[in-house]
Order: structure tokens, then sequence, then C-alpha cells
């Protein structure tokens, strides 16, 4: 990303600046899509992972590169369209679908669905013949365990994610072809962040020994095997991307061996990401509103806490939030004394609405302008941005050293939408 200084001086200059401010810079993303690019075996997809940040002009320019979408909810499936991806190369994944949301993604023209069950192939297959298509589904697979190193697993334990592999190995005939439904694939997923270039290896070849374990109890060759990813990433600290510079050759020797046509597309490979893509392109700017001092501490209040950044970090989606609190405050700017093991805290009406117990932060007096680097990825989209009432930050974007948008997502009950009847969520 560019300095915080840097940034806040964009922003000055652009006359919209206004705080709190998720700044986006879509050249980050471009210099994060060529070096995740360069790093994967060659031929594959790179898919982008919505869920990490689903602004218009993130998607947009993932797009324009070239990446599919993997979505999970109507929302996802909206973004992404509207940004310009094309449904062929949409993935919906998730293992809970509401009858209305295949509805809607099947007469949006999606039609590659991740199956977590045989319950959920029925599903699909079912709400597919009725309006006469047949969709493609990849059957989930809950394989082994991550290797050490990951942020969250999601496979190799009880889990919604995916039928077992030992379940689909015993009863293949349950996962097999349905009316309205095509099973062309394997999708697996082990675990995100892995920043450690071995143990993503490590997990990502597990990840493959299970396809081509499964891809054997399928009726037909696989079309498509999506390994899925686990690119790590920093997340509200500085820092850069991990070079992954040998996972590529890593990688492809152990495809020759398990899919011996890999090279000319059969099966596609496919690769999933979010954070890698999306992390260093964003940071939030916010103001200091109040400064004391409590029981021998000092207090800093922020205008954005857990309801604009680390929301969902007690619930182990992002990391314990500790966020690195840098000054943004435009070059020239008179800026204050430092503060050693200040207590750092949000707005909300909560004792729980706190960033750092013990920040070592700069400069703090009411109105210094402060930056949280890298969280492109998992910061909005992750908050608990409807809790207690503030506005959202708004999200600027940089192109080329200059803004180009400013917008604030309704929420917040800004907008309500009116009930409509009859329900929309009943089969098919
Ligand atoms: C199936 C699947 N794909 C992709 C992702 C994106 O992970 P990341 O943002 O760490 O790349 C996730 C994250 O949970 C996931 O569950």
């Amino acid at each position: 990303m560019s300095s915080p200084a840097e940034l806040g001086a964009v922003l000055a200059a652009s006359g919209r600046f206004e705080t709190p401010a998720y700044v986006y810079e879509l050249d980050r993303v471009r210099d994060a899509h060529a070096r995740l690019r360069l790093a994967l075996p060659e031929p594959s997809a790179l898919y982008y992972s919505v869920k990490a940040n689903p602004h218009p002009a993130v998607l947009a320019t993932l797009a324009g590169l070239g990446c599919g979408a993997e979505i999970s909810s109507p929302g996802e499936a909206r973004a992404a369209l509207h940004a310009g991806f094309d449904t062929g190369h949409t993935l919906y994944t998730g293992p809970a679908k509401r009858a209305s949301d295949l509805r809607e993604a099947l007469d949006a023209g999606i039609r590659w669905f991740s199956a977590d069950s045989p319950g959920s192939l029925a599903q699909l297959g079912g709400a597919a013949s009725a309006r006469g298509i047949t969709a493609k589904a990849l059957l989930r697979v809950n394989g082994g365990l991550p290797g050490a190193g990951h942020g969250l697993a999601m496979s190799g334990l009880a889990s919604q994610f995916g039928a077992d592999a030992e379940w689909i190995m015993a009863e293949p005939g349950l996962f097999a072809d349905q009316p309205g439904v095509r099973v062309v694939g394997l999708h697996l997923y082990l675990g995100t962040n892995v920043s450690d270039e071995a143990a993503l290896a490590a997990q990502l070849e597990s990840a493959l020994a299970t396809a081509a374990m499964i891809s054997t109890a399928l009726p037909t060759a696989a079309e498509v095997v999506d390994l899925g990813g686990g690119f790590g990433a920093p997340f509200a600290r500085s820092g850069d991307l991990p070079e992954f510079t040998v996972l590529r050759s890593h990688l492809e020797p152990r495809l020759d061996r398990a899919f011996p046509r890999w090279r000319q597309g059969e099966p596609r490979v496919i690769f999933e990401s979010g954070r890698y893509l999306t992390a260093t392109c964003g940071s939030l700017l916010t103001r200091v509103l109040d400064v004391k001092r409590s029981h021998g501490r000092t207090v800093i209040i922020l205008e954005s806490g857990i309801n604009h950044l680390g929301g969902a970090a007690g619930l182990r989606r992002l990391p314990p939030i500790a966020p690195e609190l840098v000054t943004a405050c435009p070059p020239g700017t008179e800026t204050t004394a430092g503060t050693d093991g200040a207590l750092v805290t949000g707005p909300l009406c909560t004792p729980l609405d706190v960033w750092s117990r013990d920040a070592s932060l700069g400069p703090a007096v009411p109105g210094d302008l402060l930056a949280v680097p890298n969280v492109g990825a998992y910061g909005l989209s992750a908050s608990l941005l409807a809790f207690l009432g503030h506005l959202p930050p708004v999200e600027v974007v940089i192109d080329g050293g200059r803004v180009t948008e400013a917008t604030r997502l309704h929420a917040v009950r800004l907008a309500v939408e009116p009930l409509q009847h009859p329900a929309t969520n009943q089969e098919p």
C-alpha cells in the first residue's frame, strides 16, 4: 500500500475526504493478482472469493484480470454478476442454499455449484429440472486436516462443509448424476491463511491426493478439480504478501502424476483466493475522537471499532484483532507526542469495543488521523456494521494514484425492503 501519509494526502487533494474511510488501491489488487498467478501451476484458473471484499471496483478489477468468482450467497451472486464476472466462471459454493437462492442463481445463468451432500445434489437437481436445465456440480469433499500453519481448518473434522471422503468412496452411487444435475468434478478447501510456503504446498498436495483418490469413484472422469487455496496475507499489520516461489514447481509434477492430461485441461484445475488478492489493497483511515487517562492508563477513543474492523475476530474468522495504527496525517501536519501501552477503543457503547489493550502508538490527540494497513480483505465485510447504528465508513477507490470513487454502503436500516408475499423460500 501507499504510506498512510500518502493516502491522507491523496484523499485531502481529492476534496472527498471523510473519515472513517476504507481506502482501496486497485494497483495493489493488480499486483497481488500478478504475483499469485506466477505462483500457480499453469494452466489453471484462479477464482476470487467474493467474501473477502465485495466492493464493486475490486470485483470489476479482478473480473477484468480474468478471475472467476467464488460466491456463497445471493448477495455475493448479485455483486459478482453486476461487476462483470462471467456466469460460466462463477462457482456457487456453501453448504446451505435456500430454494430461492438456487432459483435466483439459476435464473441469472449460473450453472456451476459446489454440492456438499446427496441432499444438496438432489435440491440442485430439482431446482434445475424445474427450469428444464442441467446444472453442473462439483462435489465438495471433506478430506484430510490441513497441516500446521493454517488460520482456520475447513476439512478433516466434523463439519457442514462437504461429504467425508470415506463416505463418497463407500457409497459413490449417492453422489452420482441425478435428473437436472451432472457431477462434473471435485471441490476441496482445507484451510485458510497459510503464509508458510512449505505448509501451503503440503496442504494443496494433500487436497490433490484426495481429489485423485475420489476421482476414481466418479462414474466419469472429473472435468474440473478445484483444489481450494489458503494463500496467506498480512491482516491489519504492515508487511508484504508472502512470496510463493516453489509452489508451482512443487505441484506441477504431482498434478502430472495424479491427472496425466491436466495440461490439456482434463481436468481443468482451479484455485481460489480471497485474502491474498485483496488484503494489501486496503487501509482503514480513522480519527482520534478523545484521549484521556483512566486508572493510570492512557485511553484513546477512535471513530472506528469492532463495528468497522475485526468484528468477526471473536468468531476466529479473523486472527485476534490488534491493529497496527500508523499516523496518516498528510506531510507537514503537526503531530503530537507518543503514547505507550494505551488502551485503544472504538466508539461503541460496550467495553468489548477494544482494538488494543497495550498499544504503542505515536501521535494521539483528538483529530489525529490514523491508518490500519492491510485490511482490504475481511475488513468491512467481516465487521459488525449494524451493531449500535453508527454510519458505515465511506469506501474510497484509488486507481493510478487518483481517487476514482467514494461511496457509502447503505446499512443500519437506512434502506429497508418491504417483505414480498408469497414467501420466496419454498421448493423448488
Ligand atoms: C471454500 C472457500 N473458498 C475460498 C475461501 C477464501 O479464503 P481466503 O480469503 O483465505 O483466500 C474460503 C474461506 O473461508 C472458503 O471457505
